[in-house]
């Protein structure tokens, strides 16, 4: 049985799909660190910018593998690494490629065959698993993802500009929303969450409860 949680950048999906998988003892897919990955594998060949040809070779000698809160690359663990700036701006640029996205869903749908699973990204509910048994689509305003990120930045001692991180949120979501395939969108069926104003608890609880009320969990 597959849960879908999509949505923008910082809405708090991973958090949300973490925390509702633990409860209702599902496994958890973060599809955004395979991205990552790919972006990671990318840079370290040395593009800094999408090419459709070079992709697919990068894709051919590619071993992604997700094991308890970890990600490893080809078995090397680069579950850090995949967090730094310049990967997560790159992960955004190779996610509107034909070949990362047709690569990666059919990861996405091989890893969950099968499984309990909490799937957590931007397409989880539209293209890879159309058929979830139930699909969620966390949103937030951007000054309200802005703050979280800032906050989050602070307390890990990193120093930030407010107004970059907003302007670099805004600029994500309008890669994300327009982009060519898959672009990010609530699924038709989806329970659409605004998170502004509400505490985690309260979102996993919405969450459960609208699991429950579908009588198969
Ligand atoms: O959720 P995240 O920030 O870790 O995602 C990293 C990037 O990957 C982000 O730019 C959006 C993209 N992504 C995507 O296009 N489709 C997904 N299913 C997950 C992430």
């Amino acid at each position: 049985m597959i849960i879908t949680i999509d949505g923008p950048a910082g809405a708090g999906k991973s958090t949300a799909a973490r925390l509702l998988a633990k409860l209702i003892d599902f496994q958890f897919l973060d599809t955004g660190a395979m991205y990552r990955t790919v972006a990671l594998a990318a840079l370290n060949s040395g593009f800094t910018s999408p090419n459709e040809s070079a992709l697919e070779k990068i894709l051919q000698n590619l071993n992604i593998t997700l094991e308890d809160n970890k990600v490893f690359l080809n078995g090397a663990d680069v579950t850090i690494q995949i967090r730094s700036q310049e990967t997560t701006e790159f992960a955004g640029v190779i996610a509107t490629s034909k070949a990362v996205r047709t690569k990666l869903v059919e990861l996405q749908r091989n890893v969950a065959f099968k499984k309990n699973m909490v799937c957590e990204g931007r397409d989880q509910g539209t293209t890879v698993f159309p058929d979830a048994y139930c699909k969620f689509f966390l949103t937030a305003k951007p000054e309200t993802r802005a703050n979280r990120r800032f906050i989050e930045l602070q307390e890990k001692g990193v120093s930030a500009n407010p107004k970059e991180i907003l302007d670099a949120i805004i600029a994500r979501d309008l890669r994300d929303e327009t982009r060519e395939i898959s672009p990010l969108v609530p699924a038709k069926d989806a329970m659409i969450i605004d998170t502004s104003d509400l505490e985690m608890h309260k979102v996993i609880d919405i969450m459960h409860q609208e699991i429950k009320r579908r009588g198969q969990i």
